[in-house]
């Protein structure tokens, strides 16, 4: 049987990119999405994964749907946390909400999301947990110190925890994707786009969500047991760690 997979923000940007080409390898998938109903039924109809609509910073909904999905369609083996927003400000505009909405979105989801999945991963010694991180979480960036504290979070949670799940057959890997042709990254404005960051993207251009999708299915496989607690920077060499 199909091992199942969920992808959090799975329906949009890097995350549909993720959940097309693990349905490509053979995974059942499932495509976790907040808001945007209209983009979810589009996907859906388009690519036939099934689309389940939650909020990843709300833990008792994340623990209800995962219980209800583990029932229903059977156990979770992988999980990509993927979900991710931006709230761009200057420190000294920043306001509660900014920061509180970025770090509740980014980085207490991978709590909700894991927490309710672990421990059944850890009693069928099988799982694969993986963590969409940011080049920003690696170098900060200005603007951000919402987004950048939230992302270099995701790396110490994949750090402490893949020390956990190795004896149990679970690992546990972030991905440091760099600047991606998505709405996020066309919401900055043109003018810093091309100025500030493009010019420092030695391969010249954005990244594709494909080239971040293919590096979650090497990461997914059953035969990628022996890689846990590393983060996979895929950057087109715009920050070399
Ligand atoms: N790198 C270098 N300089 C930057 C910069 C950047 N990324 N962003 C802004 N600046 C500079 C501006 O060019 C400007 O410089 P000058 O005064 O010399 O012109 C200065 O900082 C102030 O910027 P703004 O005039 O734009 O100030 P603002 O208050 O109107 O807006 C901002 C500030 C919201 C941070 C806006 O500049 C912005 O959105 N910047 C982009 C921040 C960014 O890179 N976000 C990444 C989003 S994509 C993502 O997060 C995905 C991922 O994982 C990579």
């Amino acid at each position: 049987m199909a091992r199942i997979a969920i992808v959090t923000g799975g329906t949009r940007g890097i995350g549909a990119a993720i959940s097309r080409a693990l349905k490509e390898e053979g995974y059942r998938v499932i495509a976790n999405y907040a808001g945007n109903d209209e983009a979810a039924h589009k996907f859906k109809a388009e690519t036939g994964i099934d689309v389940r609509k939650w909020d990843v910073s709300d833990y008792a909904a994340c623990e209800s749907n995962l219980k209800a999905i583990e029932n229903e369609v059977g156990p979770v083996d992988i999980l990509v946390n993927n979900a991710g927003i931006t709230r761009d400000a200057m420190f000294h505009k920043m306001t509660p909400e900014q920061w509180y909405q970025v770090i509740n979105t980014n980085l207490n989801s991978l709590f909700n999301m894991t927490r309710p999945l672990w421990d059944g991963m850890r009693a069928r010694s099988f799982g694969r947990i993986i963590c969409i991180s940011s080049i920003n979480g690696q170098k900060g960036q200005m603007g951000q110190a919402n987004y950048s504290a939230a992302k270099a979070g995701d790396i110490g949670f994949v750090k402490a925890l893949a020390q956990e799940g190795a004896a149990k057959g679970i690992t546990v890997n972030a991905i440091c994707p760099g600047y991606i042709g998505t709405e996020m990254v066309r919401a900055v404005p043109q003018d810093v786009l091309e100025k500030r960051i493009l010019p420092h993207i030695p391969v010249g251009r954005l990244g594709e969500p494909e080239e971040i999708a293919r590096c979650v299915v090497f990461l997914a496989s059953d035969q990628s047991g022996f890689i846990t607690g590393t983060t996979l920077t895929v950057n087109g060499g715009q920050y070399m760690v």
